[in-house]
């Protein structure tokens, strides 16, 4: 392990000054998470404090922030000083981290007394209801209410409350990529690809930018980004995997999804920008999935950029028909993967039958296929702002793969030319 790092990017030293409210907005890859959790800690270390984490929708323990403050302990250091249990974080000096989700347990939000330091994680989501439950909750002499999120949109409840108009004893400051002096290279090769492809979409996931809800993204009101439980699958039919691939500088995706009544489940996510064919069963299976011979090209680091996806090499998988050299290769590498049919007006086959569902519901985990949810469009007038029967060639790496993924359910709509 290298040095200890105690340094703080300076956008964020006004977490160690009093303020009532502490407000970090911003795009992806600010440091946000991260510096917030750091921060705690080492206040939690050098004094006495009870700290609430808390979300919008929390349910389970994985869905908060328990994992990510026991990483920064860890590489803090800082292990032997605390106690942590499924459900809870203590310090030896007496601190405690507690976590709950505000949507569901208004109670138990209500009845948390004694807290020093309240931090709000993934604040957009936030209902006005639920911040009119939390505030007057957290009202010990001196207590702090930290409040971090990426704007959705403008008229969002907490973009308005604590960005538009703050309230006093506020300090809001705006972070991204670029206060991040650790900003990592997976996450700038994907933000560098987003701003050549679309900048408003930069704008929106890399500046922190809210955006006008429009009329023409695809599966407006069809998507909904929840956590569910790891073994709801085991409930459904089967798995489906899908994978597009990417020329170039595009993304490679594969997407694995079940089915549960009339919902659609997206489950994993594998997102590489620029993933060598070499390195591409990595990018499915993991290192959980290799196999003995290519556990030797399993290099330190690859887990970060690999996590894969459970069950990538046991199941089938439906990929883009356009490469048929890269479905070879990726057979050779032992997955059991094939073409999926394509035909004039697939893509848009594709679109009725998803939206056929009557809920789409996205693991958290799946970032960029939330992302795609939102930004997965027909063409807009610019004069007239017609919503236009042409669908935009951008955003839908991750929906081709669910597409893929459901080929031979996906069925041909009758054209006037099967009647004939
Ligand atoms: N103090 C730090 N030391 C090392 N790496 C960091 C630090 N802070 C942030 N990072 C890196 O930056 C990435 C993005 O930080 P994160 O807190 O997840 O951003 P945000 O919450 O603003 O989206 C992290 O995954 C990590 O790789
Ligand atoms: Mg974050």
């Amino acid at each position: 392990m290298g040095a200890i790092n105690l340094e703080f990017a300076p956008k964020f030293k006004p977490l160690f000054q009093p303020k009532r409210y502490k407000v970090f907005h911003g795009g992806r890859g600010g440091a946000k998470s991260w510096e917030i959790a750091r921060a705690l800690i080492l206040i939690s270390s050098s004094r006495r404090v009870r700290v609430l984490c808390a979300r919008e929708v929390q349910n389970t323990i994985r869905d908060s922030v328990h994992k990510l403050l026991r990483d920064q302990i860890e590489s803090l250091g800082l292990l032997p000083w605390f106690t942590i249990t499924e459900n809870s974080i203590r310090s030896s000096i007496g601190s405690e981290f507690i976590f709950k989700g505000l949507r569901y347990d208004v109670q138990g939000v209500k009845s948390t007394e004694g807290v020093d330091i309240c931090w709000v994680e993934e604040a957009q989501t936030v209902s006005a209801n639920s911040w009119d439950v939390l505030i007057p909750t957290i009202r010990k002499e001196g207590s702090e209410i930290w409040i971090s999120f990426n704007p959705l949109e403008e008229t969002d409840p907490t973009y308005q409350r604590f960005v538009i108009d703050p309230p006093d004893n506020a300090v809001v400051v705006e972070v991204n990529y670029d206060d991040n002096p650790w900003f990592p290279d997976v996450l700038r090769q994907e933000m560098e690809y987003c701003k050549r492809v679309d900048y408003d979409a930069y704008l929106h996931i890399w500046r922190g930018k809210p955006r006008k809800i429009s009329e023409a993204v695809i599966f407006s009101g069809k998507c909904r980004v929840e956590s569910f439980d790891d073994d709801l699958w085991k409930q459904a039919d089967r798995l489906y995997f899908g994978a597009d691939f990417g020329f170039a500088q595009d993304p490679s995706t594969l997407i694995r999804s079940f089915i549960i009544g009339r919902s659609l489940y997206i489950e994993y996510e594998a997102y590489g920008i620029g993933v060598e064919l070499d390195d591409m069963w990595k990018l499915y299976a993991g290192q959980q999935g290799a196999t003995p011979e290519q556990m030797e090209q399993w290099h330190p680091g690859d887990d970060v950029k690999f996590p894969g996806i459970p069950g990538a090499r046991d199941w089938p998988i439906k990929a883009d028909s356009s490469r048929p050299e890269t479905i070879s290769h990726m057979k050779r590498q032992g997955f059991r993967i094939s073409a999926a049919k394509k035909w004039p007006g697939s893509v848009e086959d594709g679109i009725t039958y998803l939206r056929g569902f009557e809920q789409i519901i996205i693991h958290p985990r799946c970032t960029h296929m939330a992302d795609e949810a939102l930004l997965y469009s027909y063409k807009v007038d610019r004069k007239t702002n017609e919503v236009l029967p042409v669908i935009v060639d951008k955003h839908n790496h991750c929906w081709d793969g669910v597409r893929y993924g459901l080929d031979g359910y996906i069925l041909k709509k009758h054209s006037m030319l099967d009647l004939l």
